[in-house]
């Protein structure tokens, strides 16, 4: 893949991905689901980093899966709820992803392939490419039809009040 054309600005030395707002697509619910998966990836990064075993890392990538496919599942009601025109291709790219995922765990699991940082570099590009070029498309519109733009301004204990009483 390409890396060039998007990537967030260099992470930390400790973390794969820092959070930044060149990560957002404005709307508060998918900014956190995104934040989520951002760091599951900082958690792997830091597996690898303390050499914690392909069991640890194997585990990690097993909760990404699993969280990025409820994830996309999220987003895809919310397109179709919300009549996003451009659903069949978001969809299309998400299987792909999904795709791409289930080939590299595949590979790990009969050691076809280890889990290293160049994996660690794919899995990068693999999620923010995603955002930047895919995601942030959608923003505008969710926008318009009514979702909750994100609050740089609002605490957590204001999001969470907000959620249980807004
Ligand atoms: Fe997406």
């Amino acid at each position: 893949m390409n890396d060039t054309a998007a990537s967030p600005r260099p992470a930390s030395s400790s973390s794969l991905i820092d959070w930044s707002d060149d990560l957002s697509v404005g709307i508060q619910e998918i900014d956190d689901q995104h934040q989520f998966l951002v760091d599951l990836l900082n958690k792997l990064h830091r597996a690898i980093h303390q050499r914690q075993g392909k069991a640890a890392a194997q585990a990690i990538l097993v909760e990404l899966v699993d969280y990025t496919k409820i994830h996309f599942a999220v987003e895809e009601s919310l397109m179709r709820i919300l009549g996003y025109p451009s659903y069949d291709d978001h969809k299309e790219q998400h299987d792909h992803l999904i795709a791409e995922i289930h080939d590299l765990q595949e590979k790990l699991e009969s050691g076809k392939k280890s889990i290293t940082f160049e994996l660690l570099h794919f899995l990068r590009i693999w999620l923010t490419k995603h955002i930047m070029e895919e995601d942030q498309q959608y923003g505008p519109f969710f926008l318009s039809r009514g979702a909750v733009a994100t609050s740089e301004k609002k605490s957590i204990a204001g999001r969470l009040w907000s959620s249980l009483f807004g």
